[in-house]
């Protein structure tokens, strides 16, 4: 918006004084437009005529919108040759070539026939030139109406950077002329700039914005609706679209339906697509829409067979049946080797598809199609040619007809969605068979499980309560309770597998829920929404429904939950069993009646129901609990995802961990690609993982140093905005710390309560664990000692922090720098005193 706004404010500036003496729609042969005079459409919706962009000495010839406020041109004649002083002419030859000259040096500067591919040099007798209430100039042959409609020349099939209206976007096959955006050089220069916006036509049709030569961003195959990677922008009460394929032409049309309301589609001088809307009330251009939304849309971001996630923090997975073709750079987020297949192809008859959905399709530049063939007869063509990688309908959101294929790498594939497209993509039999099986195996399973559940149930229910009630007269003893709650299960087993899973039938759940009633909706987390339930024999419990996203079959799930539901402690939320039926995973836990932390301290009345004493256990607890997942567990879990609304307090508001073991569940690289999930939470991740998907117990040990502060202090990190240089809470709070003044940051509603030796040591404790390199940060063992102890502290070095959708350079040590590149900034670090 600011470029828009930016632009506009030069237009603004440019103020063209210009009193015209010859306001009429057309230009007859021989007749001259001066400088100061304009041709005006009949409507007087566009004016065409010479203009000078402010900071610029140079003259040029456009068209722009005669009605509103700020200049805007949409259309640039001269725009590699300007004027460079206000001696102009434009004339329109006998032949029907419209000439804009010199007159000073008699030179012809510019020449419709020049830009025309076809030579237009028609036998034109009579020709006329006309400015539409479209925007389009066209010369035309004096008689019947029918030569509007085909024009001699036309100024809509040589657009500059904006696409408007009815204007065709692509390729005459006849003529040869390919109708792209070139953006302007910069906001006063309507030269050249560097990219430009295309209907590929190398294949099957697909939007693409080059960057030079390069491909920079690909909005996909037209997927008969709109192009396979852009479903924001979707055909509404606006406009629709028109796209034509045949042996003559290729292009896509925007129609306004309210033809009311001015609008243009603009390749900005960054590059970026965006559709713009004229408010008359705000009297300005208002972005409605851009195809480029995030980092994802960077082209080919993920190398060959590679699929970007955006709601992923390491972005790049590789489409199930693949696995990152260099497993080091791959860690290492150098993601350009793309991904290659598990089990390589070999051309053997028993190759065949699996279907991915909701993406945006592959670069169809080394595609086939044709438009009737069906599914079935596109299956057996990609079938028959080795070659042949992928298919799907080329009318794939129209009438589901056509066939597209692929051959060699998959480019460029992210989820977009449930408006994404399908996707057949060709695998080896054995890996075929592995994915069915996991797949019939939960098929299988159903039938099984579902006769002995209640049984099931009845034995679990019945163990977990003899356990806590166990578990209750014990002293509390970390580590240990692990053992006998296996212990127990394994006594109370009957040698069947599936005893040894507290699992849950369906209809329980939907029962203890009352089917999912919105009144039990506790909360959506990133997973999934959560919902309390009341068991028959009246226990509370909190079932989380996981979204579905799972790669893991039966077996796997079923044994990440039994693992999971083996990590005991105070203050962890017990998992007690899962329900997994077809579709459906559940997760269910013991029921908090507290709610999580973050409704306490972020909430401006509840906040003073926590005084310093409890958020110092509070922050002890947390500890213990971190502690226990890191090194005291079996397991060591790294929970990835550690943040104040993941901390639940129970009555006595010990506070208790969720979500942990999460990562544990949704492992891998590899996704299914209608995949949704979040792990990690933006102002919680440690640089090196929100960076470079780096994460270990010492990225945990970030967001607990996070954590720690936001208790302190009351405010998110996220949200954090200090009035003076710092945009983040643990910057702010690094500084006050140096100033020896980090008692400013504490929640004013604590004043009364505060216990200051406490405060300070929480608060280093809390910038030890945000330092930026992982190796500075402590383990959560010696962060235990030193919230029990006074010995004296480190000095933390500054901390790393992370913004919005950033990525932080992680390879630098801590001098001040500053880069920018596309979608990555790197964020200037503060220097110590
Ligand atoms: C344009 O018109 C203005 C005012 O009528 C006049 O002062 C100016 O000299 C004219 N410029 C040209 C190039 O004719
Ligand atoms: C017309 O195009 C040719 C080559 O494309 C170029 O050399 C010439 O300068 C152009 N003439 C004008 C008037 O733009
Ligand atoms: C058009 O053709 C005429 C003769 O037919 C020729 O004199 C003129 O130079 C040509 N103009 C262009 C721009 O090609
Ligand atoms: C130019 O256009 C005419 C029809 O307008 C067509 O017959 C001719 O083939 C075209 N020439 C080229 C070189 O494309
Ligand atoms: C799109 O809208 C225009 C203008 O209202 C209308 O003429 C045209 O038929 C519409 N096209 C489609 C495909 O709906
Ligand atoms: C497309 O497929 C249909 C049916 O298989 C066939 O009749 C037609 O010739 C094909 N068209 C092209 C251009 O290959
Ligand atoms: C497979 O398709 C490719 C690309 O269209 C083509 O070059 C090759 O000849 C085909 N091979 C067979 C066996 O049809
Ligand atoms: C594609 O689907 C659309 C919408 O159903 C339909 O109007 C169009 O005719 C189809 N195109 C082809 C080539 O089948």
């Amino acid at each position: 918006m600011t470029k828009i706004k930016f632009i506009i404010f030069f237009f603004l500036l440019s103020a063209f004084i210009i009193t015209p003496t010859h306001a009429a729609a057309t230009i007859t042969s021989n007749q001259i437009v001066r400088y100061n005079e304009t041709i005006v459409s009949p409507l007087e919706t566009f004016e065409l005529g010479f203009f000078n962009p402010a900071n610029s000495n140079n003259h040029y010839v456009g068209i722009w919108y005669k009605k509103i406020s700020t200049k805007t041109v949409v259309w640039v004649a001269n725009r590699n040759t300007p004027l460079t002083h206000t001696s102009g002419e434009l004339t329109l030859t006998l032949h029907g070539v419209l000439l804009l000259r010199d007159a000073t040096y008699d030179t012809i500067v510019w020449s419709s026939a020049n830009s025309s591919s076809n030579s237009s040099n028609s036998s034109a007798r009579n020709p006329i030139g006309k400015l539409l209430d479209t925007g389009n100039f066209i010369i035309y042959e004096k008689g019947d109406s029918m030569n509007e409609e085909e024009p001699i020349w036309q100024s809509f099939d040589f657009p500059t950077d904006t696409l408007l209206p009815g204007m065709k976007h692509g390729k005459n096959l006849v003529t040869g002329n390919d109708r792209h955006l070139t953006s302007w050089k910069s906001a006063d220069d309507p030269a050249f700039g560097d990219f430009s916006d295309w209907i590929d036509t190398k294949g099957y049709p697909q939007l693409i914005i080059r960057e030079g030569g390069e491909i920079m961003f690909r909005g996909g195959p037209w997927n008969a609706l709109w192009f396979s990677g852009t479903p924001n922008l979707k055909p509404n009460r606006f406009f629709n679209f028109t796209f034509v394929l045949n042996h003559r032409e290729i292009y896509f049309q925007y129609n306004q339906i309210d033809t009311s309301i001015l609008m243009r589609i603009i390749l900005q001088t960054n590059g970026h697509l965006e559709g713009l809307f004229w408010s008359t009330s705000k009297q300005e251009w208002i972005l409605y829409t851009s195809p480029q939304l995030d980092r994802c849309d960077r082209y080919a971001v993920c190398g060959p067979f590679g699929i970007c996630d955006i709601n992923n923090p390491l972005f790049c997975l590789c489409l199930n049946g693949f696995e990152p073709a260099s497993p080091d750079r791959w860690r290492n987020t150098d993601w350009s080797q793309g991904c290659r297949y598990t089990v390589p192809l070999d051309c053997n008859p028993s190759e065949g598809f699996k279907k991915f959905s909701n993406l945006k399709l592959p670069d169809t530049q080394w595609s086939w199609y044709n438009q009737t063939m069906t599914l079935v007869e596109c299956e057996k063509m990609c079938k028959r040619n080795c070659s042949c990688s992928a298919y799907t309908n080329s009318n794939m959101s129209g009438t589901g007809s056509g066939c597209l294929l692929w051959f060699g790498d998959l480019i460029d594939i992210r989820t977009v969605g449930e408006d994404g497209d399908t996707l057949y993509i060709r695998l080896s039999a054995s890996e075929l068979d592995s994915m069915e099986n996991s797949r019939s195996s939960i098929a299988r399973r159903r039938v099984r499980v579902i006769v002995p559940i209640a049984l099931v149930v009845l034995v679990i229910l019945v163990s977990t309560c003899l356990f806590y009630h166990f578990y209750k007269q014990k002293p509390q003893q970390e580590g240990t309770p692990e053992n006998e709650f296996q212990h127990d299960f394994e006594n109370t087993s009957t040698g069947d597998e599936d005893l040894e899973l507290p699992l849950f039938g369906l209809s329980t759940i939907l029962k203890a829920t009352n089917n999912f009633s919105m009144n039990n909706k506790l909360g959506e987390g990133g997973y999934g929404p959560v919902y309390k339930g009341v068991l028959e024999n009246e226990q509370v419990i909190a079932v989380k429904r996981l979204a579905k996203t799972s790669t893991q079959g039966f077996h796997e799930f079923k044994n990440e939950v039994i693992l999971i539901s083996k990590l005991q402690h105070r203050n962890l939320v017990k998992l007690l069993g899962c329900c997994i039926e077809g579709d459906e995973k559940m997760l269910v836990y013991e029921y908090m009646s507290n709610k999580g932390l973050d409704s306490f301290i972020f909430d401006k009345t509840q906040s003073e129901l926590l005084d310093w004493s409890a958020r110092y256990s509070i922050i002890n607890g947390i500890a213990r609990g971190l502690l226990y997942l890191h090194q005291d567990s079996r397991l060591r879990i790294i929970h990835r995802d550690l943040k104040v609304s993941n901390i639940l307090l129970d009555m006595d508001m010990n506070p208790k961990i969720s979500d942990f073991g999460m990562a544990r569940i949704f492992r891998g690289n590899q996704i299914e690609a209608n995949t949704d999930r979040v792990v990690g939470t933006y102002g919680y991740m440690a640089p090196e993982y929100a960076g470079d998907g780096l994460f270990s117990i010492k990225s945990d040990v970030y967001s607990f140093g996070v954590l720690v502060l936001e208790i302190v202090c009351g405010e998110k990190n996220r949200d954090f905005l200090h009035k003076e240089e710092y945009n983040n809470l643990t910057g702010h709070a690094w500084e006050l710390h140096n100033e020896g003044i980090s008692l400013q940051l504490v929640d004013k509603c604590l004043v009364e309560s505060i216990n200051i030796p406490q405060v300070h040591r929480s608060i280093h404790i809390g910038l030890l664990c945000v330092q930026r390199h992982p190796e500075d940060r402590p383990t959560m063992t010696s962060i235990i000692m030193m919230l029990g102890s006074e010995c004296p502290l480190l000095t933390p070095k500054e901390p790393g922090f992370y913004i919005g959708n950033t990525k932080q350079d992680t390879t630098e040590s801590s001098s001040s720098h500053k880069t920018n590149s596309n979608n990555e900034v790197t964020i200037t670090m503060l220097n110590g005193r």
